[in-house]
């Protein structure tokens, strides 16, 4: 027989310029069942005005980020047993250091634009065999490079305490993704993270290794950054190629 569990779901509102609040939806749920599934319903079924993001409920498109319980967590894959206990409750909240559109849905564009900046590397040529030998094809061209695992979620942004205290910070996924592959090649992914603002900016608290849901470890390769900007730069310097 299935489990069933009553939780009270308290939901962060916030509409237009109107101060935010919380507001409770009683449920009765399958403990098993996911963090989203309990938001979905309540949508569907006591209030339609709420307003969430959520696509694949799989894990892979990166929309349904939220805080639960304090804690960030990619919802679609959070069971409600996870987090609560039978007769708990389970408070939902709009991921940290995004702006709030609505209820529980932030605005990410300014980091799917940084993500965009460094998912570009430079390929410095393309080579070809043909009848005559091996001929040059295209030269600085630039190809689109997947990051490794990264789902764009933004969990390990809402998490950071540095992201908390200034806007600027590139942040974590950003940083991960401009020490993959040969990124930093780029000049100006180069310029944008040794900077002020960048992977110096990070104080190694490792908040965001800990709430990654893909197992991307945005911490370990902010310091794997580091190493390999000063290695550029020192080849930079004494004209090494
Ligand atoms: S690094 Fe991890 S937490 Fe950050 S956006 Fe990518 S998948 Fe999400
Ligand atoms: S709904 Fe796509 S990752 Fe959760």
């Amino acid at each position: 027989m299935t489990e069933k569990w009553q939780v009270t779901f308290e939901v962060y509102r916030k509409k237009d310029n109107q101060q935010p609040y919380y507001e409770k939806f009683e449920l009765d749920v399958n403990p098993d069942e996911y963090v989203l599934d309990g938001v979905e319903r309540i949508w569907a079924y006591k209030d339609r005005s709420l307003v969430f993001s959520h696509a694949c409920h799989h894990s892979t498109c990166g929309a349904c980020g939220m805080v639960v319980n304090g804690v960030e967590k990619l919802t679609c894959i959070t069971p409600i047993r996870e987090v609560t206990k039978n007769g708990g409750t389970i408070r939902v909240e709009p991921m940290r250091n995004f702006p709030v559109i609505s209820d529980l849905s932030v605005d990410m564009s300014e980091f799917y634009a940084r993500m965009e900046a460094v998912k570009h590397q430079p390929v410095v040529s393309i080579s070809e065999e043909n009848s005559k030998g091996k001929i040059r094809v295209e030269d600085d061209v630039e190809e689109l490079f997947r990051l490794a695992d990264c789902i764009e979620c933004g969990l390990c942004i809402s998490a950071c305490p540095i992201a908390a205290t200034t806007p600027l910070y590139i942040g974590p996924a950003v940083l991960a993704g401009a020490q993959q592959g040969g990124q930093l090649l780029n000049p100006c992914v180069l310029e944008m993270v040794d900077s002020e603002d960048g992977a110096w900016r990070c104080h190694s608290a490792y908040e965001c290794s800990e709430v990654c849901p893909s197992h991307v470890d945005p911490g370990w390769r902010i310091m794997d950054l580091r190493k390999k900007v000063v290695s550029h730069r020192l080849k930079r310097f004494f004209g090494v190629k």
